[in-house]
C-alpha cells in the first residue's frame, strides 16, 4: 500500500487500485473517544460543522494504521481496510450478507439446520441466516411442535410483525374463512399480502404442527431466478412485468387493505427488489390497450414459469419443521389435501428484514471478524 497526500486530498494505492479520499470524508470518520461515544459507537459532534476548507497536515502509515492530522487540530489513527471497504460498492451495500444463489428445480439438497435451544446467539443461527440469504429459504428441523412455540423462536431473532391477522395465523381448514388459504384447496405459487403498506411482509415462517394428510405438499419457487430467465429470454415481457404497476386489495368485514407495485420490482441499480404475485387479489389498471395486450402475454409467461416443474420444488413439511422464506423473492404454495384424512395445521407469522439483516451482521462480527481477531 502506498499513500500520497496533499492538503486537500489523500491518494491511496492498494492492490493496483487507486483511491482518492476527501479530507472531510476522512475527518468525519475519525476514530477515538473524543469523536465517537465509546458505549454507542455514535458520533459525538455535528459533521456539518467541520470547516469546508479543512486540510490534511500530515498523513503516514504506522503499524498498518493510517495516522492523520488535520489543520483544525484533530488527529487519529484509522483502520485502512475499513476505509477501503467503503469503496467496494457491493460490500458497502450488502456488508456481510451473503450473495444470492438463484436456484431452480435442480436444487436437490434443501438448505436446512437443526433447531437448538437458545439458538439466537449461536453459530447455528449464523449458518441459518447465511442459508436464508443465499437461497431465500431455510428449513429448521425439529422445532418443538407446540402451540405458539414459533413465536418464541421468531422473537429470538426480532420482533414479530403484527398485522390485522394478529401476531400469528393458523393455517388449517376452517368454516367460512376470510382467505382461501383456510380451505383445503391447492394454493398455486403466490407471495403473501402484496396489499400491505408500506410493503408486503418481508419474511414468512410456517411451522408444521400436524400434517396427517396424504396431500398438502409445500411448494417454493425462486421468483428472482424466474425473473432472470425472462430477462434473458423474453426482454419485451421483462419490460412489461417490471414497468406495469398493479393494485392489490384485501377485504374482510373489518378492513380494506390496498397497495400498488409491479409484478417484478427492480431497485435503482436494476437489481431485483421484490416480486409480487397473488392472482386472487391483483388488478391491473386500464392502461393503453397495446400495453395491456403485452402485459397479459407477459403475465401468462410468468404464471406458466412459476408453476412449471423447471422452477418449482415440492416437498412435504413434517411435524416440527419450520419453513422460513423471503416473501419478496420466493413464491410459495401447497397442493390440495383431503381434510377428512386427518389434520393439517401450520402456524405462521412474519418478520421484517431489519431483524435478520441486523442479526446476521451482529453474528458475523461475533464469529467471523472478532473471531479472527481473537484468534490472533
Ligand atoms: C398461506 C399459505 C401454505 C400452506 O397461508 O398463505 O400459503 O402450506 N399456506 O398451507
Ligand atoms: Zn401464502
Amino acid at each position: 500500500m502506498k499513500i500520497q497526500f496533499s492538503s486537500d486530498s489523500l491518494k491511496v494505492t492498494h492492490q493496483n487500485n487507486d483511491y482518492e479520499l476527501h479530507p472531510i470524508w476522512l475527518r468525519e470518520r475519525l476514530p477515538g473517544y473524543d469523536y465517537v461515544d465509546k458505549d454507542t459507537n455514535q458520533r459525538l459532534y455535528e459533521p456539518s460543522s467541520i470547516k469546508l476548507d479543512l486540510q490534511i497536515t500530515t498523513a503516514k502509515i504506522l503499524e498498518e494504521k493510517l495516522d492523520i492530522e488535520f489543520n483544525d487540530g484533530a488527529k487519529g489513527k484509522y483502520n485502512i481496510q475499513d476505509l477501503l471497504t467503503e469503496f467496494d460498492n457491493d460490500k458497502n451495500k450488502r456488508g456481510p450478507l451473503p450473495k444470492r444463489l438463484l436456484w431452480n428445480s435442480d436444487l436437490k439438497v434443501f438448505p436446512s439446520v437443526e433447531f437448538e435451544e437458545n439458538m439466537a446467539e449461536k453459530k447455528s443461527m449464523y449458518r441459518l441466516l447465511e442459508d436464508f440469504y443465499k437461497y431465500g429459504f431455510v428449513i429448521i428441523k425439529n422445532v418443538p411442535a407446540k402451540n405458539q412455540y414459533l413465536l418464541k423462536f421468531v422473537r429470538s431473532i426480532g420482533p414479530v410483525k403484527v398485522t390485522n391477522f394478529g401476531e400469528y395465523f393458523d393455517v388449517m381448514s376452517k368454516p367460512k374463512p376470510n382467505d382461501l388459504a383456510y380451505k383445503p384447496i391447492a394454493l398455486p405459487p403466490h407471495t403473501d399480502n402484496p396489499y400491505r403498506k408500506p410493503a408486503a411482509p418481508g419474511i414468512q415462517f410456517l411451522h408444521c404442527l400436524k400434517n396427517e394428510v396424504s396431500g398438502g405438499y409445500s411448494t417454493l419457487v425462486d421468483g428472482f431466478a424466474v425473473a432472470e430467465y425472462i430477462k434473458i429470454n423474453y426482454p419485451e415481457a421483462f419490460e412489461s412485468l417490471t414497468k406495469t404497476n398493479l393494485r392489490y386489495q384485501f377485504q374482510d368485514k373489518d378492513i380494506i387493505l390496498e397497495n400498488w407495485g409491479e409484478l417484478i420490482e427492480l431497485d435503482k441499480e436494476g437489481d431485483y427488489k421484490q416480486v409480487r404475485y397473488s392472482t386472487r387479489v391483483d388488478y391491473v389498471p386500464p392502461i393503453d390497450r397495446k400495453k395491456l395486450t403485452n402485459f397479459y402475454k407477459a403475465r401468462k409467461l410468468l404464471g406458466d414459469l412459476y408453476s412449471s416443474s423447471d422452477f418449482e420444488i415440492k416437498f412435504k413439511l413434517k411435524t416440527g419443521d419450520v419453513m422460513m422464506f423471503d416473501n419478496h423473492r420466493l413464491l410459495h404454495g401447497r397442493t390440495a389435501y383431503d381434510a377428512n384424512e386427518g389434520a393439517r395445521h401450520l402456524q405462521g407469522c412474519y418478520l421484517d428484514f431489519d431483524s435478520t439483516d441486523g442479526k446476521l451482521r451482529h453474528l458475523y462480527k461475533k464469529y467471523v471478524q472478532d473471531g479472527f481477531k481473537n484468534f490472533g
